[in-house]
C-alpha cells in the first residue's frame, strides 16, 4: 500500500543500537512492563495541532515500543490506552481514541502475527464501539496461540471498579459455597481481577512528567518499580525505553525483605 508505515521493518539497525540491546539482555529484563502513555495532548499543543493528532502520533509510538519490547524479550507489555475516567473528554476526542485500536490493528496485525505476538485487552466492554470490539476480538482470536510478546491493552479500564467487581464476585462465590472466605488469600483474590492470568508488572512507566498512577492496576503494582519521565508519549523512543530498563536493572528489589 502507498506510504504504508511499517515501523517494524524500519527499526534502526545500527551496531550501537544492537549493542545496547545485547547489553540490556545480559542483565534482568523486566518480564512485565506496564505503561501509562501520557502527553499526547501536550505534544499536539506544542505543534499547534489538534489533540487527536497527538493521539495519532501516540498510536505510532505504540507500534515502535511494541516492536522493541518484542526484540528485548519482554514477556508482557500492558498499555493504558483509555481509562474509565477518559469518558469525561469531548466526544470527538473519545471517539477518536476509541478508533485507534482498529486503526492500529488494521495496519499492524499481520506483523504482530508474523512476530508471534499475542494480543489481549482488559477493561470494560460497555460503551466501546462495535467496530473497536470486533477488531480487538479478531486480533485476540488470531493471536491466541502465539508465544512471543503478550501485548495487553487496558481499554476502558479502571482499577477501583475492577477491585470492587472482584470483591462482589468473591462475596457471591462465598455465598454459593464456591470459596471459603477464610481461604481468601492474595493469590486467590488476584484470580478475581481482570489480570487473573497475567504476572504483575515489574516496571511501571509513566510519560509526560505527571507523577501519579491515575487508577491504573492499583493492586497489581504493589511491588512494581515505578519510573517517571518528562518525555511526552509520542516522543518516547526505543532509547527512552532502554533508559527505563537500565534504571530498573540498577534498582534493588526487596519485596519487603532486606
Ligand atoms: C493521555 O494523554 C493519552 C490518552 C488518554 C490516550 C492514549 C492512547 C494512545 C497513546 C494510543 C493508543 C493506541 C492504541 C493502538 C490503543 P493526554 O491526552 O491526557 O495528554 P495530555 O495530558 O498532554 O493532554
Amino acid at each position: 500500500m502507498f506510504n504504508k508505515i511499517r515501523l517494524w521493518k524500519k527499526k534502526p539497525v545500527s551496531s550501537n543500537f544492537q549493542d545496547r540491546i545485547s547489553a540490556l539482555k545480559m542483565r534482568q529484563i523486566p518480564e512485565h512492563v506496564a505503561i501509562i502513555m501520557d502527553g499526547n495532548g501536550r505534544w499536539a499543543k506544542k505543534r499547534t495541532l489538534p489533540r487527536i493528532a497527538g493521539h495519532h502520533e501516540g498510536m505510532k509510538c505504540v507500534k515502535r515500543i511494541t516492536a522493541i519490547a518484542n526484540d528485548l524479550g519482554i514477556k508482557v507489555l500492558t498499555l493504558y490506552a483509555f481509562s474509565t475516567e477518559n469518558w469525561k473528554r469531548p466526544k470527538s476526542e473519545v471517539d477518536y481514541i476509541l478508533s485507534l485500536p482498529e486503526q492500529f490493528l488494521s495496519t499492524f496485525l499481520p506483523e504482530l502475527i508474523e512476530k508471534n505476538v499475542r494480543v489481549t485487552a482488559i477493561g470494560y466492554t460497555e460503551g466501546l464501539p462495535e467496530s473497536t470490539l470486533n477488531a480487538l476480538n479478531r486480533a485476540v482470536e488470531q493471536t491466541k496461540h502465539n508465544t512471543g510478546l503478550h501485548l495487553n491493552f487496558a481499554l476502558n479500564y479502571g482499577s477501583r471498579a475492577e477491585i470492587i467487581d472482584a470483591v462482589k464476585n468473591v462475596v457471591k462465590d462465598s455465598q454459593t459455597g464456591k470459596i471459603e472466605i477464610d481461604n481468601l488469600t492474595e493469590e486467590v483474590f488476584s484470580s478475581y481481577l481482570m489480570t487473573e492470568d497475567i504476572i504483575e508488572p515489574d516496571l511501571l512507566i509513566r510519560t509526560s512528567g505527571e507523577i501519579r498512577i491515575s487508577n491504573f492496576m492499583l493492586w497489581q503494582i504493589a511491588y512494581s518499580e515505578l519510573y517517571f519521565t518528562n518525555v511526552l508519549w509520542p516522543d518516547f523512543s526505543e532509547l527512552h525505553l532502554f533508559e527505563a530498563i537500565e534504571e530498573f536493572q540498577n534498582r534493588q528489589r526487596r519485596f519487603g525483605g532486606v
